[in-house]
């Protein structure tokens, strides 16, 4: 009797370390930022994630989750910048005619701030995470390649404002969410800035 009890226990307790384990590694497996988020139920419903990026560096990109998406933000480089009007005549819709962004995202960085871009990582054709590829010219996207986002599921290029290249898979460029500064260092992804509420 005493032998079936530990039995049962011993069977109990390997099951709850499994999936103990199990929450673990699904965790692990997000790399989303976590501080600063508010509750999963509170995201679920939409509320606006505040994101410190005072620690970003020139040409990092960080991801953060919002209404169950990923958004990144870019600090991009001086040179990333550059590249922007000299890949135009290779895009789909290189004035953001199509709404896929705010009235103050609708320029040639398609951000508010020039240097820090905001977007929704999913992609436009069937919604797989693109790359992030800042580096020029990188030897598997060809020698014209200025920095941008690659989608690995069936190819779609976009540059590093998230404009969608001609002759690919995507139909628009990516996604812009609403955000805005709530100081130089912190960015509050789905909320307009004041003056675009009214
Ligand atoms: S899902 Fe990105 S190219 Fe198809």
């Amino acid at each position: 009797m005493t032998q079936e009890v530990d039995l049962k226990r011993r069977k109990f307790l390997t099951i709850a370390t499994g999936v103990v384990g199990g929450v673990g590694a699904a965790h692990l497996a997000v790399p989303f930022v976590s501080s600063w988020q508010p509750s999963a139920k509170a995201q679920a419903a939409g509320a606006p994630v505040k994101v410190d990026i005072s620690k970003l560096q020139e040409g990092q990109m960080i991801t953060v989750e919002w209404r169950g998406k990923p958004v990144w933000i870019v600090k991009r480089t001086p040179e990333l910048l550059d590249a922007l009007p000299t890949v135009r005549d290779n895009l789909r819709d290189p004035d953001s005619a199509e709404e896929q962004q705010p009235k103050y995202a609708v320029n040639e960085h398609r951000s508010i701030k020039p240097e820090i871009l905001v977007l929704v990582g999913v992609c436009t054709h069937l919604g797989c995470a693109p790359l992030y590829r800042p580096e020029m010219s990188a030897e598997d996207l060809g020698a014209d390649w200025k920095g941008g986002f690659f989608c690995p599921c069936h190819g779609s290029k976009f540059d590093i404002a998230g404009r969608v290249y001609q002759s690919v898979p995507a139909p628009t460029n990516l996604e812009v969410p609403p955000y805005r500064f709530i100081d130089d260092a912190t960015v509050l992804v789905g909320e307009h800035p004041e003056e675009f509420t009214a």
